[in-house]
């Protein structure tokens, strides 16, 4: 089959290089020439595992071709995925021009048929809009050519971006077409092989799929980091109540490891999203906002343990970071805790010295060169002459590390750590002022 695919950034890639690696021809269209002119010579904008190693594999096989041209991206696939950026507006809402400018270049070229996929994260109702800009950059032309628009909504894990498109729980596709279910049938069909993974539905319940899946799962997050506040002020343990709670298999394991707050470029930009298109329909989605407004908090605590730590003053004071992406295995710094903790130290006078083995260089492109930031090389170098640590990232290289080295090291004893990485006794029988997340001794009045 011969799909286009607008838009080469996260979603587009992933899904252009999965696709194209079980048989189909990819053309992968974006504005950028830049990126297309590297992406030719193999390199790859993002950090994913796996993920350049299928470009490249599948670009020597031609399968996958790159261009700048939108004529041609639009002659080239019957299906034609739309998986630009949708960034949030300074109200929250879902920015949509990308999306539309899209559509609208495909009404200005198409000679015949086409399908339509929004792929991209989209308010529920985008669909709509998406037909209009397309029909009305045909009229225009003067041509009433026929097309469609289905929602085919993305699940994807950073980290795990590829493993999910190709082994994800369900594909989702929203569409009253049996023309476009038969088209997207062909497409999936090489990852619907041992059962029915594809469920068709209605444009709208695809599109607030999507938002409902990112909303419960943040849901789960905002919830166990409650419970952990309430726990540090009860002198309870959540490590405990989670696996106690998580034996239920109505509640399940999964998502409910409390933390320093959800990041990434999904949860928090969709639970606004969701709350925004609640408002627009006047509806107040207080548990979304509820949800947004904890993790808010939670990213706060970071900063509000060390600086009870430190009686209020931390001006002068060096602070190691271990982690800066907002979960291990990306460089992706969007919306992390990382950040919300630096820019609280910088105010308040203090110096970072932070490692993270993929981030480092979106730290710099981030922030710049500045007097009150170290980026160095290793977890050792980030702790030398340190006065506290603060574990902000899951890496599994931080997993193990030797108290009483630490203890030598650090200034001050003082650990923070925000992903409950250790056994909160073992760490203070080795002296460590250790400060972990909803397990006892806290800080926090
Ligand atoms: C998420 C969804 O999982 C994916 O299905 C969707 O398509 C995009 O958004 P992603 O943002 O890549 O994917 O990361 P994910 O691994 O889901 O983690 C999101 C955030 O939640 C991270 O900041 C992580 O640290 C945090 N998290 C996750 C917790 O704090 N506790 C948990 O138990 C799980």
């Amino acid at each position: 089959m011969q799909i286009t695919i607008f838009g080469t950034g996260y979603v587009g890639l992933v899904t252009g290089a999965c696709l194209a690696d079980v048989g189909h021809e990819v053309l992968c269209m974006d504005v950028d020439a830049d990126k297309i002119a590297r992406l030719e010579a193999g390199e790859i904008p993002i950090y994913e595992p796996g993920l350049e190693a299928l470009v490249s594999h599948n670009v020597a096989e031609e399968r996958l071709r790159f261009t700048t041209d939108p004529a041609a991206a639009v002659a080239f696939g019957t299906l034609q995925f739309i998986a630009v950026g949708t960034p949030p507006d300074e109200d929250g809402s879902a920015d949509l021009q990308y999306v539309l400018a899209v559509a609208r270049t495909i009404g200005e070229h198409m000679d015949g048929y086409r399908v339509i996929v929004d792929k991209s994260t989209v308010p529920v109702g985008t669909a709509g809009r998406v037909r209009e800009a397309v029909r009305g950059a045909l009229a225009t032309r003067g041509s009433e050519l026929d097309f469609d628009v289905c929602s085919n909504p993305e699940f994807l894990k950073e980290g795990a971006a590829i493993e999910d498109f190709t082994h994800g729980a369900r594909i989702i596709v929203g569409t009253d077409s049996p023309r476009v279910e038969a088209l997207m049938r062909e497409c999936y069909a090489p990852y619907n092989r041992h059962h029915e993974k594809l469920m068709f539905m209605d444009v709208k319940s695809a599109e607030l799929t999507k938002y409902a899946a990112n909303a419960m799962l943040a849901t789960k997050i905002s919830f166990m980091n409650e419970i952990a506040n309430l726990a540090e002020r009860l002198g309870a343990d959540v490590e405990e109540v989670r696996r106690g709670i998580g034996s239920d298999p109505r509640i399940g394991y999964h998502f409910i490891y409390p933390g320093c707050g959800y990041g990434g470029s999904c949860f928090p930009k969709d639970v606004q999203a969701l709350a925004r298109t609640a408002g627009e329909v006047a509806y107040r989605a207080e548990l979304l906002e509820a949800v947004e407004a904890v993790n808010h908090r939670q990213k706060a605590t970071l900063f509000a343990k060390l600086s009870q730590a430190f009686d209020g003053d931390l001006s002068g004071k060096t602070v190691a970071l271990w982690g800066l992406a907002f979960k291990p295995n990306t460089d992706d710094m969007r919306e992390a805790p990382s950040r919300v903790l630096m820019e609280a130290l910088w105010a308040a006078g203090a110096r970072v010295q932070a490692y993270d083995p993929e981030a480092m260089a979106e730290c710099r492109r981030l922030y710049g060169e500045r007097d009150d930031l170290a980026l160095v090389e290793g977890r050792e170098a980030a702790v030398t002459g340190a006065d506290a640590l603060v574990i902000c990232t899951e890496w599994k290289a931080f997993r193990s590390v030797d108290f009483a080295w630490l203890r030598r090291t650090l200034t001050t004893p003082v650990v923070v750590d925000g992903r409950n990485l250790y056994d909160p006794q073992a760490a203070r029988q080795a002296g460590l002022l250790y400060y972990a997340v909803g397990r006892g001794a806290s800080l926090v009045d």
